[in-house]
Order: structure tokens, then sequence, then C-alpha cells
């Protein structure tokens, strides 16, 4: 559930026409809706109300400074995967020690960074990050708390690039091999070994591939108990999908008491890392219509925002909702491929669309909330989106449009 409805046939974001925010702020505009963050965290939050965890947001599908103040404010860990991201979360106020720091190229500065300010967990996603983890925390006097993340070889059933949990894929440890692993981990002297990590992909839509994963990882649990390793906390990454169109995923609820029903009485914290989740259908991409180009084969809307803006579609043939803010001529639709301004063909957020459009329309890319500005560029030397968060009746802009100027300044010409 979140909060762009319609009301009298104008889309709103909770108690603010989308139309108004447009014309103030200009298109295209990213536009966030802080209820919606709030909801999406809570649901997870709540449903684990009565077991011992932390829910670390993944900073990754959306790092705006004011969404990660929102989440702090309710007492959200993050799951980050670089210092900048680090960064980020203690500007925004959130607390370090709920922290757990992912990704497969840490480097050692980065890792520094993250013991000096005392991170929760690092996730470790192979031997020899191992060895670079333990010497640094040897330089520094200090034990760093580590998980391995495992690979448990489970099919996500999901978009090839967005899959992690597959033996071929770059991410985590063989789980044939974790038990030898966590020997050595166990032996290291400037390392405190506390849990068992995997992710096995993003926009999951149903539970089985979690569960094949979860079932293969506390398998692994009670054999490391066996050979003398306590694991305290489980992480389960994130990965639980949205409705872009017609994906009936399951509900954070859901997930969970399927979780913790596996979980047994084993003492186990849990920590999930979901992003997409929480963000992806608390935001959409405002654009407008500027010109309505029909030929012989098809009927192009070339609108305002493209394909630097929110490179989804592009890249994944990612699929999102692309609808009118304020419809209009209904009955009178036809089906339009809603492309950008970049020369490039994949420059396109939707095809087939079946809309009713004029000239200056404004338009919404729904699900815009997660992987979109994070993942957007200067392709074209075309200006960022600015983020605006709306709270209620207000709109805080959370990040101004970028400016040619601002682009052009880190780059000189050669000298004379
Ligand atoms: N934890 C780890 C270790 C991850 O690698 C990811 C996402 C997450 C948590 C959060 O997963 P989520 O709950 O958002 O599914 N750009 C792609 C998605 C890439 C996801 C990468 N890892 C997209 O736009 O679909």
């Amino acid at each position: 559930m979140d909060y762009f409805i319609y009301k009298n046939d104008e889309l709103w974001v909770e108690d603010v026409p989308l139309a108004r925010i447009a014309k103030q702020h200009g298109t295209p505009a990213y536009v966030y809706s802080r209820a919606t963050l709030e909801r999406h965290y809570r649901a997870y939050d709540n449903a684990l109300q009565n077991h011992p965890h932390l829910v670390c947001y993944a900073v990754k599908a959306n790092s705006n400074l004011a969404v990660l103040d929102v989440l702090a404010r309710l007492g959200a860990g993050f799951d980050i995967v670089s210092a900048g991201e680090l960064e980020r979360v203690i500007r925004a106020g959130g607390n370090p020690a709920k922290v757990v720091f992912s990704g497969v190229g840490k480097q050692p500065w980065e890792m520094r960074r993250a013991l000096e300010v005392g991170v929760r967990c690092f996730n470790v996603e192979s031997d020899i990050e191992l060895d670079r983890l333990n010497a640094i925390a040897g330089e520094l006097g200090v034990k760093a708390p580590v998980s391995l993340r495992v690979n448990p070889d489970v099919d996500a059933g999901t978009h090839p690039y967005i899959s992690t949990g597959l033996k071929e894929n770059k991410f985590g440890i063989d789980i044939e091999v974790a038990p030898a692993v966590y020997a050595r981990a166990a032996s290291l002297p400037n390392l405190d070994v506390r849990g068992v990590d995997c992710h096995i992909g993003s926009q999951l839509t149903t539970l089985a591939p979690f569960l094949d994963a979860l079932d293969r990882v506390l398998a692994l649990v009670d054999n490391l108990a066996e050979q003398g390793v306590e694991i305290k906390h489980l992480d389960l990454g994130g990965g639980l999908g949205v409705t872009y169109n017609d994906e009936t995923p399951p509900q954070p609820g859901e997930y969970v008491e399927a979780i913790l029903a596996r979980l047994g009485d084993r003492k186990l914290e849990l920590i999930l890392e979901p992003g997409r989740s929480i963000a992806a259908n608390a935001g959409v991409l405002l654009t407008r219509v500027e010109f309505l180009k029909c030929t012989e084969h098809r009927n192009f809307a070339i609108i305002d925002a493209a394909m630097n803006d929110l490179i989804r579609p592009a890249l994944y043939g990612a699929w999102q909702a692309i609808v009118p803010v304020a419809p209009h001529n209904k009955g009178d639709e036809k089906a339009w491929d809603l492309v950008g301004p970049v020369c490039e063909t994949g420059d396109f957020l939707g095809k087939d669309r079946q809309l009713s459009l004029s000239a200056g329309d404004l338009l919404a890319v729904r699900s815009a909330g997660a992987y979109g500005f994070v993942m957007s560029s200067n392709y074209n030397t075309r200006n960022r989106p600015p983020e605006l968060m709306v709270d209620g009746d207000q709109v805080h802009v959370v990040r101004r449009r970028e400016t040619l100027e601002e682009q052009l300044a880190p780059e000189s010409s050669l000298p004379l």
C-alpha cells in the first residue's frame, strides 16, 4: 500500500496534488512519500517485534539523506556497500552500531573507517577478504565483527542481472566450503565471528527460493555449532519483490512468519536488508510530455525524462507503470511508446502503453523510489532531476535540481 492516490481524477501524493509539485518544481522530478516509506519499514519491524531483530534498510536502493533520516528516526539499521554510503548514514543521523557492511570488494580504507565508527558487522564474501580485514583490525587494535556471506546455490527465479545466489555468481562463499572458512575465521586473532549472511537476489516474488536458502543456511548453522562455532545472528539479506505490474509478492509479514517458523528454538537474532520493498513504491518519477510524434509504425510520446534519469527499463527491460496525473479523454486511448530525448533507441521508459495523451500532459512513472535516482547519470550532459519528499501537505526539496555549472565544475580544459 502506498500514498499515491487518485482523488477527483487527479493523482495526489499524500495531501499534495502532483500537478502542483510539477508547477512549483518543474519536471522531470523524483517525488517520494514519507508516509509510504514509514509504512513499509514498519511492516517489517512490526512483524518482527517479538523476536530479536534488526531491519537494515539497503542504502543502495535510495540513498538520499532525507530517506535515510526518515528511517533512522524509526530506529532502522542500514546495509551499506561502500564507505560513501556509510558517511551518508552517519550524516543522516543513523547509528553506525546498526550498520552491516556488505559487498565483494571492500577497500582497506573503507574497512578502516567502518572499524573506527564501530559498525555492527562486516558481511565477508571471500577467504582473502578475511585476511585483509584481520590485518586492518590488528593495526587498529580492535576485533572486527564478521559474518560470512554464503552462497547457497539456489535459483532466485529473477532477472539474471539481479540474481546473486547461484554458484556461477561472484557473490558469497560456496556453502559447501563455508565450514572450513568459518574454522579459519575463528582462528584469526582480530576477528569475532558473529553471524551467517546470505542474499540470493532481488525482486523475488515467491517465498520458495528464500526458504530453500534458509534451510541450507540453518543446516550450516547447526553444523557449525557441532564444530564449536557459535552463530549469534542470521542475516537473510534483502530481495523481497514489489508489485510493478501484476506481480503478487508475499507481504513482509508473511515472509517473516515463514522465516520464524523455520528458526524453531534456535537462539538467532534475525537481520534483514530490504531495499526495494521499502523504497520502490514510495516514489514516482514525474515527467511531462513534450511532443507527440506519430509515424506509420509507432506512436511516440517524447517526454522530458530519459534513460539517464531512470535506467531500469533500458538496462533490464524492466516494466514500470506510467500513469496520467490528470486523466482525460478516457476511451480515446491508444498505444504509445514513452521515449526520452537521449540519442539512443534504448531510451524508453515504457512501450506500448494504452494512454490518452496530449502534449503538455504530466505522467508519473510509478515504483521509481528504489534504484531510480541512485542509478541516474549525466549522459548527454543532462542535469539530474531534483528529489522531493512529501510529508502530509508539505513538500521538501531534499536534493535540488543539478545545474550545468555543478556538472562541469570537476572538469578542466588542457593547459595552453
Ligand atoms: N543486500 C544485499 C547484499 C544486496 O546486494 C541487495 C541488493 C540488497 C540487500 C537489497 O535488495 P532488495 O531488497 O532491494 O531487493 N538495480 C537493480 C537491483 C539491484 C539489487 C542489488 N542488491 C534493480 O533496479 O532492479
